[in-house]
């Protein structure tokens, strides 16, 4: 029961796509239309400015914060507080009250990570974040923070093995939610942080 109501506590506030909603209240607009089509943090600062993209990344940070607080409030292994945080991350991706189409869930693993394995988190966010401001790519620090995570918690710290294959399971996520980044990347096509993609374009 413990492990079912963490599950579903998880996927159902991972479902409440900040991005989206904040696009219907501040311009009426579907975000998923504009830009990358992607219902996220990076795709808001692109297609509605900082204000919103600021407020979207706190909101879905927060939710895979909550997500595990709750969880943890409720029992169980410990483990289980960071299956409910994977479960916020599917949510995000595959929202039950948006059809299924949501983001790529980077800013609620963060909130995850952060909640459950700190110091890992933070190294792999830091090498993250100056790899974004190196090349103004946000999709490739994404993908290094998801990617090199696991591996910290393997080596720092004391953390039990099925940290890090949940872990795992969120690096398989962002790759396969980010394959089409990925190509254009390898294409030298992706866009760089910083360039606009206004509703009336
Ligand atoms: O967190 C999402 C980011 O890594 C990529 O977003 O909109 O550029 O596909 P986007």
């Amino acid at each position: 029961m413990v492990i079912f109501f963490s599950i579903l506590i998880g996927y159902l506030l991972g479902s409440v796509n900040f991005s989206y909603l904040i696009g219907k209240i501040y311009k009426k607009v579907d975000i998923r239309k504009y830009g990358s089509g992607n219902a996220g943090a990076t795709n808001t600062l692109r297609v509605l400015g900082k204000g919103p993209a600021i407020i979207v990344l706190i909101l879905d940070i927060l939710k895979g914060v909550a997500a595990v607080l709750i969880s943890h409030g409720i029992g169980g292994e410990a483990w289980v507080p960071f299956l409910a945080g994977l479960f916020a991350v599917i949510g995000h991706n595959w929202p039950v009250f948006f059809g299924f189409r949501g983001g790529k869930g980077i800013a609620t693993t963060i909130g995850v990570l952060f909640t459950l394995v700190p110091i890992p988190s933070l190294l792999a966010g830091v090498i993250a974040i100056l790899l974004i401001l190196i090349t103004r790519y946000v999709s490739l620090g994404s993908l290094v923070y998801t990617g090199l995570t696991p591996f910290f918690i393997l080596l720092i710290g004391n953390h039990p093995i099925s940290f890090f294959y949940i872990a795992l399971v969120i690096t398989i996520l962002s790759l396969w939610r980010h394959r089409t980044n990925l190509k254009k990347l390898v294409q030298g096509k992706e866009s760089k942080i910083g360039e606009k993609h206004g509703i009336e374009d």
